[in-house]
């Protein structure tokens, strides 16, 4: 994320350049060594054997433990840090400074920052999978994203995850179908909640809209208060056209676009 890369990217590329070259090396090898097709075929096997078993042991260890690939979809999948419950600043003070800030300095947010307000906002707080904030019939039809200058991702609650859908910076993106609000391609990072209705609907029936409508309210006031606290500012956006950033940013038809909350440090 921004401008220095985050060593568990690092990682996640040198592993995978490693993987490619050895790839590349095995069937040369067995181009330049083959006598016959069956020969080829088990020389072939066993080295692709032997690098999918490096590629696996290379993810497993050291500081490269927090991304991984996701061999059945290929995305990249980051283990964000475990959030902070002990922030130092009361709620009465994070609700007293909470103003609605447009304008950001182009400094990053850290992977625990990114990883704290996600939590903040939909994480898992409590054993039986209950979430921060709550949900109609916990049935929680929102789905959370982050737009980062690295890519666009996909939060997971359960596990406190990250799937990076894009490699590619989409805040320009969510600057055209947010009605070219400046805050969303000067912010270092643009939060998006979508809703998956029929989930509320299922239950709920024609209430599930207003059911939905409140329910991202509540996750992104959580999240607004958790960026003042972490000493950051944001301005809720409801101003967009859904279905072009849906298109975008190459959402599942059923991920609704509601909100965008581009996060930062304010400007001075
Ligand atoms: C549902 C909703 C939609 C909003 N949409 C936008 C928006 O598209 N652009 C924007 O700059 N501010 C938007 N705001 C922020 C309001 O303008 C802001 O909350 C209001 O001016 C009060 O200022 P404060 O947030 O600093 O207390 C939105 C706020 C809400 C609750």
């Amino acid at each position: 994320m921004g401008h220095e890369e985050r060593p568990d990217l690092a990682g996640y590329r040198v592993r995978r350049a490693v993987f490619e070259q050895a790839m590349a090396w095995a069937i040369l090898f067995t181009e330049l060594l083959g006598r016959g097709k069956a020969v080829m075929y088990l020389i072939r096997k066993g080295l692709l054997r032997i690098c999918l078993l490096a590629l696996l042991v290379g993810t497993s260890g050291g500081a490269c433990s927090t991304a991984r690939t996701d061999l059945r979809t290929e995305s990249v999948v980051l283990d964000l840090p475990s959030p902070s419950l002990d922030g130092g600043m009361s709620l009465e003070a994070a609700i007293v400074r909470r103003r609605s800030v447009r304008a950001f300095t182009s400094e990053p947010l850290t992977l625990e920052q990114v990883g704290q307000l996600l939590w903040a906002a939909q994480g898992i707080t409590a054993p039986n999978g209950l979430r921060a904030a709550p949900s109609a019939g916990a049935l929680y039809p929102l789905e959370l994203y982050v737009i980062l200058p690295d890519g666009l991702y996909h939060y997971r609650p359960d596990g406190h995850r990250l799937t990076r859908l894009t490699a590619e910076d989409m805040r320009l993106a969510a600057w055209e179908a947010g009605l070219r609000q400046d805050a969303l391609r000067a912010a270092p990072a643009v939060f998006l909640f979508t809703a998956v209705y029929a989930r509320t609907a299922e239950r709920y029936g024609d209430r599930a809209p207003r059911y939905v409508h409140m329910e991202v309210g509540h996750a992104a006031q959580n999240l607004s208060l958790q960026a003042v606290a972490l000493g950051l500012g944001s301005v809720p956006i409801g101003a967009l056209e859904a279905a072009s950033l849906q298109s975008a940013l190459g959402l599942s038809d059923d991920h609704e676009p509601l909100y965008l909350l581009p996060v930062g440090y304010p400007s001075p």
